[in-house]
């Protein structure tokens, strides 16, 4: 079902790029003035970063690479999509930000990488629903931390995506494996943008999948946190705040929109003493 996935996904990709860069969702012009796109919650649960290796994988644009760039990580954008990896350099260069950025697979980051290891490993909102395989995927964390370092993963709550897209009945399975189909023309970033490449292929991984997943993969899960906020208008009637998030209207029953991860490599075991 998922064969072929890499090429159909970097198709879509690719073309949303140019859409990407100029849309008013992305703002890049904000980004080159000194704007920030991280979230309040990702700075107070990754901490302070002055000084550290951050590596942010499938780091699109690389809008929240250079957010961690002006805390001061000397940061690694990685991303499959050569358009996107060329439009991030443009946008560290024309922000006046120090940013490599590596154009190559995920699951071939380590290689990319050249096998350096890092203190934090970044990755966030709308990126593991592309890939098929969740648990090659903390392989390549777990390969790219250092001793001691951590990964941090902020996500789309899997269970918002079992709803339809007006109310609360479940239509969509939770427990799916990915799926290839035809989405709409344009992106999220974008709906009216006419676009040739339609068709993703698309997984949904359950929060106990990717905590597993890590926790397999020899990582301390330091901690799981929900949050009822997402980035996104995911059904019409959530309220947007003037920071850009939304919300549940007051007196609403919440779900969670949004989770985060923060998972820890060990220190290099004690050498023993003779
Ligand atoms: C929604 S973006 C996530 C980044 C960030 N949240 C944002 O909105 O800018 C998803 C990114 O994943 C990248 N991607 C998808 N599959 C990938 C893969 N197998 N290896 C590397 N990058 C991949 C895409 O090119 C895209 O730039």
């Amino acid at each position: 079902m998922a064969e072929g996935w890499r090429e159909t996904n970097r198709a879509w990709w690719d073309e949303r790029v140019p859409i990407h860069a100029a849309s008013d969702y992305y703002d890049l012009d904000r980004v080159r003035r000194g704007g920030d796109t991280l979230r309040p919650f990702e700075i107070e649960e990754v901490g302070p970063v002055e000084g550290l290796d951050l590596a942010h994988l499938q780091c699109h644009l690389g809008v929240d690479t250079l957010g961690w760039a002006r805390r001061g990580a000397r940061v690694t954008g990685l991303d499959f999509s050569a358009p996107a990896i060329e439009t991030a350099r443009r946008l560290a260069s024309d922000a006046g930000l120090a940013a490599e950025f590596v154009h190559a697979d995920v699951y071939d980051a380590p290689r990319a990488l050249g096998g350096r290891d890092f203190d934090v490993v970044y990755t966030g909102f709308g990126a593991l629903n592309w890939l098929p395989d969740l648990r090659p995927w903390a392989d390549v964390v777990a390969r790219l931390l250092r001793p001691g370092g951590f990964v941090y993963l902020a996500e789309f709550h899997p269970i918002a995506w079992v709803f339809g897209d007006a109310g609360l009945d479940v239509v969509h399975d939770y427990f799916r494996s990915p799926q290839r189909f035809d989405d709409a023309a344009g992106s999220y970033a974008d709906r009216e943008a006419d676009t040739v490449h339609n068709q993703v292929v698309d997984a949904l991984h359950g929060l106990g999948a990717v905590v597993s997943a890590i926790a397999e993969v020899g990582l301390t899960v330091e901690h799981v946190h929900e949050h009822d906020v997402s980035l996104f208008a995911r059904w019409p009637w959530l309220e947007r705040y003037d920071d850009g998030t939304y919300h549940f209207p007051e007196g609403r029953p919440r779900i969670p929109l949004v989770y985060t991860v923060r998972a820890r490599r060990a220190e290099r075991p004690a050498e023993r003493r003779r």
